[in-house]
């Protein structure tokens, strides 16, 4: 691997020019786009979306209106705040239904009206676990002139991006949640991304996709990322393009995580302690093996005592402060969430249910 600025005569340099063109080509594979000029990278999903939120506020007057919805990870919400604060245009929330523990195009379609100009919601919930129902929720947003922006990080690690088959304008998502290193990465239709007026330098110009990412980028960690996608090809059939060998490796992650949740739901059944706040069918078109619980045990205290058993899970908001402000849990230290990912296994859903046996 080579380390060098780009765009020189030498030959580190075209390196880098080469393994840029290759992390923008498996990414748009990996997305489901078909221009890897509308791939672009940044330091993290947050960073990204602030920096797309700048760019849209010359965009917004006040009076027009912003959806923003209550299951999103706030690197989804507080962009979106901010543009509607320096454009004094109004924010409108989406919530999400308490039954089904996700949002719904009925719903979406109650905030919607003449003057939205921006909706934003995530594709899966990183607090609950929730599957969004992407593309009906597009459709309704279609009856208005909105950007539709999706956060893709927490759907990405479990199920493969359908961009251009959802119809949104701008993606989201995060290597490090894909098994890779820390890089931001944004997608969005050309036409957005050529008409927006991002911030830059001059020299930047006004190519694709160079016009949106802000400096030298993190080569090393995009070298990471192209390793992180490959791991992920390799773990389907070898034959087929790039985004066919994805669609079977996902094929084998979603068939393997839907085993890992059917064998959480039959402990979580056997027990009373500990109460699930998700969807609460283990259907894996409803939900990823993310599961937040709330027991007899406060979250931080039931977090620590997994620690000490070897078990990492993460108590609070997980950043999804919408999530545990809209179910009134955010002062009360939130929920533990646990979850599951393909290198997990039936054994380690078991200890897990007796260290939280043990532990109620
Ligand atoms: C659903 C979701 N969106 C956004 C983010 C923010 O990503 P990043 O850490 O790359 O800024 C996270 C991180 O936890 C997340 O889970």
């Amino acid at each position: 691997m080579a380390n060098a600025n780009r765009g020189a005569a030498f030959h580190s340099s075209a390196l880098v020019d080469e393994l840029m063109a290759r992390a923008g080509s498996l990414c748009a594979d990996f997305f489901g786009i078909d221009d890897p000029r509308r791939v672009i990278f940044g330091p993290n999903m947050t960073t990204l979306a602030f920096h797309l939120a700048d760019a849209i506020v010359p965009e917004l007057s006040p009076g027009d209106e912003i959806v923003v919805s209550r299951l999103d990870h706030d690197a989804h919400v507080s962009p979106w705040l901010h543009a509607a604060r320096r454009s004094g245009a109004t924010v409108r929330h989406l919530d999400f239904c308490r039954h089904s523990f996700t949002l719904q195009p009925d719903m979406l379609a109650r905030v919607i009206g003449p003057r939205t100009r921006l909706i934003g919601f995530t594709a899966a919930s990183n607090a609950l676990g929730s599957l969004v129902p992407v593309k009906e929720l597009i459709k309704v947003a279609r009856t208005t002139n909105a950007i539709v922006s999706i956060d893709g990080t927490h759907f990405a690690p479990h199920l493969l991006p359908e961009v251009d088959s959802w119809d949104a304008d701008f993606f989201f998502c995060s290597a490090y949640k894909f098994f890779g290193p820390h890089v931001g990465i944004m997608a969005g239709k050309i036409n957005w991304l050529e008409s927006l007026n991002p911030a830059r330098v001059r020299p930047a110009g006004e190519k694709l996709p160079v016009r949106w990412m802000t400096g030298t980028q993190n080569h090393e960690g995009i070298a990471g990322l192209v390793a992180a996608l490959e791991y992920l090809a390799e773990l389907g059939d070898d034959q087929g393009g790039f985004r066919s060998r994805l669609q079977s490796a996902y094929q084998r992650i979603a068939g393997h995580e839907a085993n890992l949740t059917r064998i959480f739901f039959e402990r979580l059944r056997t027990q009373n302690s500990w109460k699930l706040i998700g969807p609460n069918q283990s259907d894996p078109t409803t939900r990823v093996a993310t599961f937040a619980l709330s027991g007899p045990v406060p979250p931080r205290q039931a977090a620590e005592a997994l620690a000490k058993r070897g078990i990492c899970s993460y108590s609070g908001n997980f950043y999804a402060l919408p999530v545990t402000e809209a179910l009134g849990i955010e002062s009360s230290g939130g929920l533990l969430r646990v979850g599951a990912v393909h290198y997990n296994t039936a054994e380690e859903i078991h200890r897990l249910w007796d260290a939280l046996d043990a532990i109620s």
